[in-house]
């Protein structure tokens, strides 16, 4: 489903260029869940961009069916992240003056679906993810879990086929991280959809398919 070539990324800083990723190969099956970890600074933050294309590389290439995302515009490339790609990040960057809802709705009402049609979206995932009864609120208003749980469902509520997941539950006590490993396996099973999540939990990891270690930029062996 996913091919990573010999993906590289430079930033150039105040003291010179910084090497982040080196030649990184990966290829991820259509439905695999997969676990990056590796020490903090080690480069996964930067893999997850560059797979979800919120960043470009300095060289190499992200290919989705054999067809390589950076080739794309840059109208392109949002419209193909939008639809395709959904993102959880460890804070979960909600908008904090809009309900759940409205959080949820907002990737549907970019793709240009009506009012009506993406509150019909909306609703029906965040009761997916049982949190019918929390529309209404916002965030502030939720619990910890209750927001990851949000994010994840702005994230899904356009089905994509692929989740990116950068230390989902690195911010939430061991139960509530409990019941966002469960809400991603039910996923995974309703809807074979592909999982990459950056985790420093082994218990996480674990639970993935496959497990991929990062160090230094590249990917160990
Ligand atoms: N925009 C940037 N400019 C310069 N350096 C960066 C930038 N983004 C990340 N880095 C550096 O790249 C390295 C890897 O960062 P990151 O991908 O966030 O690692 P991880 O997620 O594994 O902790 C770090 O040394 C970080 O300081
Ligand atoms: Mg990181």
């Amino acid at each position: 489903m996913i091919a990573v070539r010999a993906l590289s990324k430079n930033f150039t800083t105040d003291r010179g260029i910084v090497e982040v990723l080196k030649e990184v190969d990966l290829d991820i099956r259509a439905g695999e869940r997969i676990a990056v970890v590796g020490a903090s600074g080690a480069g996964k933050t930067t893999l997850m961009h560059l797979l979800g294309g919120l960043d470009r590389p300095s060289s190499g290439s992200v290919l989705f069916a054999e067809k390589d995302i950076f080739q794309y515009s840059a109208q392109e490339l949002d419209a193909f992240r939008n639809r395709s790609i959904g993102f959880v990040f460890q804070f979960h960057q909600l908008l904090p003056e809009f309900t759940a809802l409205e959080n949820v709705m907002m990737p549907a009402l970019i793709a240009r679906s009506t009012k009506k049609e993406a509150e019909v979206m909306a609703g029906e995932i965040l009761t997916a993810v049982g949190l019918d009864h929390r529309l209404d609120h916002k965030p502030g208003q939720l619990s910890g879990g209750e927001q990851q749980r949000v994010a994840m469902a702005r994230s899904l509520v356009m089905s994509p086929k692929l989740l990116l997941a950068d230390e989902p539950t690195g911010n939430l006590d061991s139960g509530t991280s409990d019941g966002i490993l469960a809400l991603l396996d039910r996923l995974h099973d309703e809807r074979n959809l592909t999982i990459v999540v950056v985790t420093h939990s082994e218990k996480v990891a674990a639970r993935m398919d496959r497990v991929v270690r990062m160090t230094d930029g590249r990917l160990d062996p």
